[in-house]
């Protein structure tokens, strides 16, 4: 179910894409070829605005793939910023590795690789932004884990959450009932302000003011 109509949705792609560079383009191909589901670039470049917007040093990414959305972060982090990079697949964490070089970012990435879950809890110390983007059942249980781990004025970025529609349409899958869950835990969290940004698949963005 698509979200927006056919040339909406161009017309903000090719917004988001005019400055892409050859990293990105060679992360967009790769992507479209194995039919991996990357953030793209309208999310990519609200990740890099809202790391921005808040000075973020120390990110958690939970579920990174071969490294897409964390090189929009890295270069909005800057030289002494931080990024963990966290997948369960290897073979990601190895691609990610290659692109972030490329890029010229990678001193700036710690590669975790496992269940992002445990790698967070093993992780001390508070973020200014956690990101998650893992599988969608897993939300509910993320999010008891990553809740007390951002600072007072940091962010909880979490994507999908329209999930094509399915959430809003009453679709009973795990992956539905997960976002469900999350959002009914995350918006009922005095000490979060939250909103859903209705771009590309739907972008939670959570401010902790307490
Ligand atoms: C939607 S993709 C991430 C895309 C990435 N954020 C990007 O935009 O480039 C989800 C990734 O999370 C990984 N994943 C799913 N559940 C996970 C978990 N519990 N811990 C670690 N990685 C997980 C998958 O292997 C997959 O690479």
């Amino acid at each position: 179910m698509a979200v927006l109509e056919a040339a909406t949705a161009s017309w903000l792609r090719q917004l988001a894409e005019r400055d892409s560079d050859a990293v990105l383009d060679r992360m967009h191909a790769l992507a479209a070829e194995r039919d991996f589901p990357i953030v793209g670039p309208e999310v990519g470049r609200l990740l890099a605005q809202l790391a921005r917007l808040s000075s973020a040093q120390r990110i958690f990414e939970m579920g990174s793939g071969f490294g897409y959305s964390t090189l929009w972060f890295a270069r909005a982090l800057g030289e002494d910023g931080r990024i963990y990079h966290t997948d369960g697949d290897p073979e990601n964490q190895r691609l990610a590795r290659r692109f972030l070089g490329e890029a010229g970012v990678a001193q700036r990435v710690e590669f975790l690789c496992g269940d992002a879950r445990e790698l967070i809890a093993q992780t001390p110390g508070a973020f200014d932004i956690v990101f998650c983007d893992i599988d969608k059942a897993q939300y509910p249980s993320a999010y008891d884990l990553f809740a007390d781990r951002v600072r007072v004025g940091g962010l909880v970025i979490i994507d999908n959450l329209i999930w094509s529609g399915r959430v809003a349409a009453g679709d009973d899958s795990a992956e539905s009932r997960g976002i469900r869950d999350y959002v009914d835990k995350m918006w009922n969290d005095s000490r979060y302000l939250s909103s859903l940004m209705p771009v590309r698949d739907g972008v939670g963005v959570s401010l902790r003011v307490a």
